[in-house]
């Protein structure tokens, strides 16, 4: 059904994210890393999650394996107990369909979240560059402009792959992972993130730059 459905009509709530925000003392926001697989966003995501964290700020860190367990499952998790026909068709793979889904499930996820007054740390490939632009569009719709943080994690693919923490571009190049991003299938990096971090520097270091500019946008000043 769309939302032009007569019958599915927005109900506002009593609470709202400012009462929310004003409670935790804090802003809401998402922090979207988008870079390959083994980029080190995960790494990075968390390592922030860590540090916002001590410093009283309440957070939610949506993680693209993870995700891809429950809420935009793979078929082949779903099917032993939703069947074959409902897998197929709900379960989310990596053509760019199933991405766009899948990024599409995640924003709308976020923004939830940021209405919850979080700050929301999000880390996938995320390799469609109007993937993301509509979650911003959809979060920034929803809140307000700043509410989308977008990080750009651009670690060269050679490290990406000499890395290969899962194994992953080994087999893609081996032919037995199809759709592999940077192999097969393409990343289209973001025109104006608004941190743009070369990867394949210490992880401290990142840490700091992405510590340093948060800074300003989710403490209530
Ligand atoms: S996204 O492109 O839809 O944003 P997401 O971040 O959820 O991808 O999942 C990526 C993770 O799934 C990677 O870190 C990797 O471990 C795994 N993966 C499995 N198959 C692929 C593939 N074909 N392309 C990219 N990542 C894959």
């Amino acid at each position: 059904m769309s939302s032009t459905n007569p019958h599915v009509v927005w109900h506002n709530t009593s609470i709202t994210r400012q009462d929310r925000e004003t409670l935790m003392n804090q802003r809401g926001c998402v922090v979207w890393f988008t870079g390959l697989s083994g980029s080190g966003k995960s790494t990075l995501a968390n390592a922030v999650e860590v540090e916002l964290h001590k410093n009283g700020i309440h957070t939610f860190l949506l993680d693209g394996d993870n995700i891809r367990h429950g809420l935009c499952a793979t078929p082949k998790l779903l099917e032993p107990q939703y069947g074959e026909t409902f897998s197929q068709r709900f379960g989310l793979g990596f053509a760019a369909e199933d991405r766009q889904e899948n990024i599409r499930r995640v924003g709308a996820t976020s923004q939830l979240l940021v209405e919850a007054g979080l700050v929301v740390l999000t880390a996938f490939v995320s390799p469609y560059r109007n993937d993301r632009e509509r979650v911003r569009e959809w979060v920034t719709s929803k809140g307000k402009l700043g509410d989308f943080i977008e990080i750009y994690v651009d670690t060269p693919i050679e490290v990406c792959e000499q890395r290969d923490p899962k194994g992953l571009y080994k087999m893609a190049r081996e032919g037995k992972i199809a759709h592999f991003t940077g192999i097969t299938d393409p990343y289209e990096e973001p025109l104006k993130p608004e941190l743009h971090l070369k990867g394949d520097r210490p992880l401290e270091e990142l840490k700091q730059e992405v510590l340093a500019f948060l800074k300003q946008r989710v403490a209530v000043g």
